[in-house]
This record gives structure tokens, C-alpha cells and sequence, in this order.
């Protein structure tokens, strides 16, 4: 695709208001990331001159749009003076002939699905998809084959209501043409707003024509509510396993598995059932056994869960880490953690090994402590390890051991018990049997 042919245009400044949300509706994520970000990714795979439309809580769409793409153009629409779609086109500066228009709210588009947009000739594209339900949409009036005009649901009669042919919500148009009618657009409308879809019949009215282009449902849906969100991350998740998938990664019942969009995977790894992997995960050669979370970490020749909890900045490399395991911004080399543990703020060297039920103690109701923990240091079932505490090289911590001290030197034993008293008979006498 020559990337330098058209400009885009993202309309990103509404409020969402059927989203029934405090946060604006382009930033509700899909996939662990906001929907805005996908339509952006898009765009930028097909131009090089990208701007979005933002008004609505501005300055945290901007920042959080910054942080995955540096050369977006964003223009803030004057929503009190020109609400709207057409308002919000009103000041835009493109470098090209030919403009699309994209919705913020349409985070499933594709770059492949955009390309009848880019070929046509016409000075007006618009999308259009028939759907059983059109609520919600503009209703898209056709006479004699040509398109006439777009009624939006809260301007339309009750025949216009029952049309099902409805209008998808992007366009392309060539600079001239909005350059014409963005400046005779008015709010006479039902919402008082000013909208983009009267070009179309303006344009209309003037003899030109409209090309109508029909467009798939799955990828053209616009989001407007949180039923349509979590319908729209269904879609995006059969993507990216799909994708997984292809790239080689074995997955069990793929349908109970979540994986979120910065996930990436390198080697023969395997992902059962159940389990969740999000943020910038990296698994690497790697077993995640059914119904394990991992959470913005990195997983490399190691094997996790059935049931373990992986939290953020975690690294795990040559590590087992077997069921009911939390790890927290951790660092484990080597390590084996069987069962039923809490390894936070940590670093654990080669060939430990860490017994059912240690706890690292890494928080005193103020502060967060580290723990550092040497090479083959076997740590006994039930430990407590009181941070801040460093485990030199070669120790081993008995069973049932509170370990306060600060620091265990190399080659030593730690032991910390009460001496067991046995009281013979006690059984019989208690129970009288
Ligand atoms: C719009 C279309 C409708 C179409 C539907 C497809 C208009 C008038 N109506 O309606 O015909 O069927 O999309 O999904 O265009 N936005 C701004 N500034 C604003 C208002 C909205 O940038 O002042 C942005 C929103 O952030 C959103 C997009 O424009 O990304 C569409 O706005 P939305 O309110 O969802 O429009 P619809 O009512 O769905
Ligand atoms: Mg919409």
C-alpha cells in the first residue's frame, strides 16, 4: 500500500454517552488496550498523516495515545461552540487529495478491510451495511439507485425508522468537497448538533454523486455500549489467538484462554486452558498450565501453574513454579517453587529451592521491602522470611522457620522452633476412647 496517498481522520472527541461511563468512550479498552489505540494502529499501517479529534477528556486521550504512537496530529474540536461529527471536522489540516474519515469507536477495522475506500474515484465514499436491527445508526435513504441523504435515528420519521440499510460511519471524501461543505453545515437537527453526514445530502442536492460501499458488520460495528464492548472483545481475542495460533503457539481449549494484545510469544510454548496472560507478557519456550494468570511479565524456559499468579515485573527464567504460587515483581533464576507460596520484591538465585507455604514478608503497613536470596538455598516448608533480608549462597532454612534476622551468612543453618513436647496418652484421656 503507498502510505502517502491519504490522510485519515479520526473522530475521537465525543463523550459516549451510552456508555453510562465517567470515562471517555474511546478509552475503554479491548484486549488490555483503549479502542482508539487499535483504529490509530490501523491508520498508521495505511498513512502517514494521521489526525484525531479529541475535545473530551483531552489530555488523557492524548497521553495515553502518545505513549504507543509519536506522530499523530491531534486538533481539539470547540464541541461548545460545534458539537458533532461536523464539528468536529471543522478545523482539520490535511496534507493530502483524499481524506478518510474513521470513528474512534470502530476498533475492530482492518487495514485490508479499508483498501475499497483508497481505490475508488469518487469524490464521496461512504459505508454501509444492512443490519435486522438497525437502532442506534443513521439510516441511510436511497431513490433510483443513488444515495440521497443520511437520517440520523432521533430525526427520522417512522418510515424512515424502518429502513435497515444503515450508514457505518466512515467516509472518504476528496479535500475539496469538505473543504465546500464542512463551512454550510448547521445544527437544525433533533440533537442541536452539527453533523457530518450532512455533506451527503448537500452534495447530493448539487448533483454529485455518492458511492455507496458495502461493508461487514464484524469489522464495521461501532461500539456505543458495554454490551457492544465486550461483543467487540470477543471478536478481538479470536484474533489474536488466531494469529498466536498461526504463529505457532499450542493452545488448549482456546476459548477459555484471554490473552491481551501486547502479549508476545517466541518458541514452542504451550498455554492450557483457563489461564489469563496480559500486558507486555513475554512467554519464551514455555508451559502455562491451566488456569494461570500472568501479568506483564516475562516467562522464559520455565513452567507455571496449574492455578499460579504471575504479577507485574516478574521474571521467570529455567523456573518451576507449580500451583498456588504468587510471584510479585520478582526475579527468579533456576528457582523451584512447587506450592503455596508469596514470593514478593524478590531475587532468588540458581538451583533454591523454595518449600510449600514460604512467605516473603515484604510489607510492614508502610513500606515495601526487598528479600534476596542466594544460589541453592533450600528454604523449609512454612518459612518466613521478614524483609528486608538477604539468604547468602548455599543456606538452608528449616521448616517453620521466621527469619528476621536481616541476613544469613553462606554455609550456615537457620532454625527458629519451639522445642516439641510430646505428652504421652494425652489422645485416650482427651477423647475417652
Ligand atoms: C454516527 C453517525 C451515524 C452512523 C454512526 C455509525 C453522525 C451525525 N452520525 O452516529 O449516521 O450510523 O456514527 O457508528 O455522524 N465525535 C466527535 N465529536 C463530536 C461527536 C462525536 O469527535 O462532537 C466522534 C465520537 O467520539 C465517535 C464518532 O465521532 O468516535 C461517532 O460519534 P457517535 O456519537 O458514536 O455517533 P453516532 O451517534 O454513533
Ligand atoms: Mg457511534
Amino acid at each position: 500500500m503507498n502510505k502517502n496517498k491519504i490522510s485519515i481522520v479520526i473522530l475521537a472527541a465525543g463523550k459516549g454517552s451510552r456508555m453510562k461511563s465517567p470515562k471517555a468512550k474511546v478509552l475503554h479498552t479491548i484486549c488490555g488496550k483503549e479502542m482508539l489505540y487499535y483504529i490509530i494502529k490501523t491508520s498508521r499501517e495505511i498513512s502517514d498523516d494521521v489526525s484525531v479529534v479529541v475535545a473530551h477528556q483531552k489530555d488523557t486521550v492524548i497521553e495515553l495515545m502518545s505513549s504507543y504512537f509519536d506522530d499523530i496530529n491531534f486538533v481539539v474540536q470547540d464541541t461548545d461552540n460545534f458539537p458533532g461529527t461536523g464539528g468536529a471536522i471543522k478545523n482539520i489540516s490535511v496534507k493530502n487529495e483524499k481524506v478518510l474519515v474513521l470513528n474512534g469507536d470502530m476498533p475492530l477495522v482492518t487495514a485490508s478491510s479499508l483498501e475499497g475506500f483508497l481505490e475508488s474515484k469518487s469524490d464521496i465514499v461512504m459505508s454501509i451495511f444492512d443490519l435486522q436491527n438497525p437502532d442506534g445508526y443513521g439510516r441511510v435513504i436511497i431513490k433510483d439507485g443513488h444515495v440521497e441523504k443520511i437520517v440520523e435515528q432521533k430525526d427520522a420519521s417512522i418510515a424512515e425508522l424502518n429502513v435497515t440499510t444503515v450508514n457505518a460511519g466512515i467516509y472518504a471524501f476528496s479535500k475539496q468537497i469538505l473543504d465546500r461543505y464542512i463551512p454550510q453545515l448547521n445544527n437544525n437537527n433533533a440533537q442541536k448538533e452539527y453533523y457530518l453526514t450532512d455533506v451527503i445530502s448537500m452534495a447530493r442536492a448539487d448533483g454529485l454523486n455518492i458511492t455507496p460501499l458495502l461493508v461487514d458488520e464484524e469489522r464495521f460495528k461501532g461500539v456505543n455500549s458495554k454490551k457492544d464492548l465486550s461483543d467487540a472483545e470477543v471478536i478481538m481475542q479470536e484474533r489474536i489467538k488466531t494469529y498466536l495460533m498461526e504463529s505457532g503457539v499450542i493452545m488448549q481449549l482456546p476459548s477459555t484462554i484471554y490473552i491481551e494484545e501486547g502479549v508476545t510469544f517466541e518458541g514452542e510454548c504451550i498455554v492450557e486452558n483457563g489461564c489469563r496472560i496480559t500486558g507486555n507478557s513475554k512467554i519464551i519456550n514455555s508451559h502455562i498450565k491451566a488456569h494461570s494468570v500472568i501479568e506483564d511479565s516475562i516467562v522464559k524456559n520455565s513452567d507455571v501453574g496449574p492455578l499460579a499468579h504471575i504479577r507485574p515485573s516478574s521474571l521467570l527464567e529455567d523456573t518451576h513454579v507449580g500451583n498456588f504460587v504468587e510471584i510479585k515483581k520478582s526475579t527468579l533464576k533456576g528457582v523451584k517453587a512447587g506450592h503455596l507460596s508469596y514470593i514478593g520484591d524478590a531475587t532468588v538465585g540458581e538451583g533454591t529451592n523454595i518449600g510449600a507455604g514460604v512467605i516473603t514478608c515484604n510489607y510492614d503497613g508502610i513500606k515495601k521491602y526487598e528479600t534476596i536470596i542466594g544460589k541453592n538455598v533450600f528454604i523449609g516448608s512454612d518459612s518466613q522470611l521478614v524483609a528486608p533480608v538477604t539468604i547468602e549462597d548455599n543456606v538452608m532454612i528449616a521448616a517453620g522457620t521466621t527469619v528476621t534476622s536481616g541476613k544469613i551468612e553462606s554455609g550456615s543453618l537457620a532454625i527458629s522452633r519451639t522445642k516439641l513436647r510430646t505428652i504421652e496418652n494425652f489422645y485416650h484421656k482427651f477423647f475417652k476412647k
